[in-house]
């Protein structure tokens, strides 16, 4: 449709289907045989707004996607068809691992192919919008919504949500386009305090545009038509109504042209907040912050019809907000096509061999090897498996609610394939010691349950259970050699066992081909090659813990060992930092070169990294590139990422790459909230993690 037949078609709309179009509903209130439960249940929807309202959010089959739209269409005025939109955060039937587990693959190109498969599939479900990637920066280990973001850096965050992005949408929106890509949580949602769901956010607006606006930023530069407004509050204003957040920083400081959903009835929880005393005063609130589409509160169904009509919000606005979602469902191609992927839907591209076989490559690019002790992995002989894990299929992990199970093969009946392996069926600790005796190394599957991470929850207690924690230090005890897959949503503390486990892995939640990949990794046909997105706390206690933290002013590495910044009964570095992870093949790097010792702003640092593979795997690695800013106007971290690169070697070769960093971009955003690179000393370290670093210095001059 032309940009002018837009404009028609909204002078023709009433105030009603104005508001209409700003409304979303979930599909539970068009499907004849759903149920509808808990607060839904006290909607009170007439046929009139049933068949005005713009979007429907839930609905994961074309089957109900097109008897929704076909139904809405017959009854509604204008046609206007009808927006899909839904959480496909790791896949819809195909389930890929977690995004803290994808974001560990350090695979930017990866990345982008998944979200194009998610993307595909997820169309052929009747999904028009997903609300993915989440670009939230996540530091501590007690939220239980860790595992749906890419981690700790800013800089991995960054480049990881624009991929979900490009991969999801394609260079930009068109009728061609699989999904919408809708980022989230804008903003800060990672900052809940003391790592609990929902909570207070308290952050400097400095540290808000340096650290977490960039993502969501990159995301909307990749082309993200929408963007969700967060849960929480900045300077002490839920986002939802946070007019200096939304209208200001996000539309006007990032330029951000799109529409704006509000999370899950964020809309009303402003009466929750103290700051309004009915639905009413949430709905002006939140129109004023120029919040687009109320997701499922009913504010804006309710009241803003009112609203306009008494002139305390003023037409003109609606329609801005009523304009930034008809050009959305036109560049995505709705009002030629309303049945897109709906009609003559490709069954193909569901479940398809692709997808599965693109699940298999991201989940054994994304699980990490943590420790590997004399090199005990690969096993090339007779072991045992045990654990909770063994016997179940449930792998996918939060948000993965249409996930088929039926596609899953369960550790046990990937295993008993293989000859040298015997599994012992779980039984907690009341196990025998006798069931292992014909074998000397046990591989344990253990962790986390699915339903202990995602959303709202929230953990103070993040060790591996007790009786997990015995059941490794009694077999270690009896002479095993003991290695351990741990599942998880989260960063856990596993400090207790370490020193028991002579191999660890940590897999997260994989997804579909978690029992082959893994069968995979732990036989050596897979040469593990992932990092950690999110460093491993030693207790929960050190949360919020990150490798780019700052410098203090009584450092801990000073002289004098007391009154400076430390633990009286603890490390102050985690147990696994931010960029390690091992592999088979025991890279080393051996040099780096830089071609000048002095560059100006314009000039580009070429990197040139020498690495060796000495051993007989194939295998991949990650050179990571940090910087420090010697002398700076505002405080930074002791060290930050500014490249890295996953690249390739084969058995026995050494190789030169070379990682070109403009020097301007190791500037950050000042105290007047500008961008500027300092002149003067940089560090420039780089690793295959963020610990052992070879270092060398850089002047930046005029
Ligand atoms: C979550 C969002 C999600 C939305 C819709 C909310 O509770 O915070 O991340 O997209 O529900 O399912």
């Amino acid at each position: 449709m032309q940009k002018e037949a837009i404009l028609d078609l909204l002078n023709e709309m009433t105030i009603e289907e104005k508001i209409g179009q700003l409304v979303q509903l979930s599909g539970v209130f068009y499907l004849d045989d759903s149920e509808i439960t808990g607060p839904l249940a006290s909607y009170e929807l007439t046929n009139e707004n049933k068949y005005s309202v713009g979007s429907i959010i839930g609905v994961t089959t074309a089957e109900n996607a097109l008897k929704i739209q076909t139904e809405y269409l017959e009854q509604s005025r204008l046609r206007i068809p009808l927006l899909f939109m839904a959480d496909i955060i790791h896949g819809v039937n195909t389930i890929y691992p977690v995004p803290i587990a994808m974001a560990c693959s350090f695979n930017p190109k990866l990345i982008k192919e998944m979200a194009t498969f998610s993307g595909v599939e997820a169309a052929n479900t009747g999904v028009h919008v997903t609300f993915s990637p989440m670009a939230d920066l996540a530091r501590d280990a007690r939220w239980g919504r860790n595992m749906e973001t890419n981690g700790e850096d800013p800089y991995l965050n960054k480049i990881l949500a624009e991929n979900y992005v490009k991969g999801y949408q394609g260079s930009s929106l068109s009728p061609n386009s699989n999904l919408i890509s809708c980022v989230k949580h804008f903003a800060g949602y990672g900052l809940v305090e003391s790592g609990r769901e929902y909570n207070y956010v308290d952050v400097s607006e400095r540290v808000l545009h340096e650290f977490h606006y960039p993502a969501y930023q990159e995301a909307i530069k990749a082309g993200a038509r929408m963007v969700m407004s967060s849960f929480n509050t900045i300077n002490s204003i839920p986002v939802t109504v946070n007019q200096k957040i939304i209208k200001g920083d996000l539309r006007s400081n990032l330029n951000f042209k799109g529409v704006v959903i509000s999370d899950w009835s964020a809309i009303t929880e402003a009466i929750h907040h103290k700051l309004a005393t009915d639905s009413k005063d949430c709905a002006r609130l939140a129109c004023e912050a120029t919040i687009d589409i109320d997701m499922m509160s009913m504010a804006y169904q309710d009241n803003l019809v009112e609203l306009v009509k008494s002139g305390e919000i003023c037409e003109q606005q609606i329609n801005q907000m009523v304009l930034r979602i008809l050009h959305l469902k036109n560049d995505y191609g709705l009002f030629e096509n309303p049945f897109k992927n709906l009609k003559g839907v490709k069954k193909h591209a569901v479940k398809s061999p692709d997808i599965i076989e693109n699940t298999k490559k991201v989940a054994a690019e994304s699980a990490i090897l943590l420790k590997n002790n004399d090199s005990v992995l690969p096993l090339k002989t007779k072991f045992a498996i045990y654990g909770k894990f063994t016997e179940t299929t449930d792998y996918f992990g939060p948000w993965s609610w249409q996930g088929d199970l039926k596609i899953v093969k369960s550790i046990k009946a990937v295993f008993s394939n293989n000859n040298d392996v015997i599994h012992v069926p779980y039984q907690g600790m009341n196990f025998d010691l006798q069931d292992f005796d014909s074998v000397e190394t046990v591989v344990l599957f253990i962790g986390e349950n699915a339903h202990e991470s995602g959303e709202a929850k929230s953990k103070t207690n993040i060790n591996l259970s007790k009786e997990e924690e015995e059941i490794i230090k009694t077999l270690k005890s009896s002479g095993k050699k003991v290695i351990a897959v741990i599942f998880s949503g989260r960063p856990l503390a596993i400090t207790n066992v370490v020193q028991y486990l002579d191999a660890i892995i940590y897999a997260w939640f994989l997804g579909t081909s978690t029992a082959i990949v893994l069968h995979d990794i732990i036989t050596g046909k897979i040469n593990p090659s992932a990092k950690l997105a999110m460093s491993l706390p030693r207790t929960v206690g050190q949360c919020p813990i990150y490798y780019n933290n700052y410098a203090t002013g009584r450092p801990k590495a000073a002289a004098i060992d007391s009154y400076v910044s430390k633990y009286i009964d603890c490390s102050n570095q985690p147990l696994y930092s931010f960029g390690h992870g091992l592999t088979y093949s025991n890279m080393k790097i051996k040099k780096v070169e830089i071609t000048k010792s002095t560059y100006n702003l314009g000039e580009d640092i070429e990197l040139r990294v020498w690495i060796q593979n000495p051993s007989e795997y194939a295998g991949m690695e990650v050179i990571q590139v940090y910087v420090n800013d010697l002398v700076a106007s505002v405080i930074r971290p002791n060290k930050e990422l500014k490249a890295f690169e996953k690249v390739y070697l084969n058995a026995g070769e050494t190789k030169a790459f070379i990682i070109n960093i403009s020097a301007k971009e190791l500037g950050y955003i000042n105290e007047n909230l500008e961008f500027s690179t300092d002149l003067g000393e940089f560090k420039i370290m780089v690793g295959l993690n963020s610990e052992e670093l070879l270092i060398n210095k850089i002047k930046v001059g005029d």
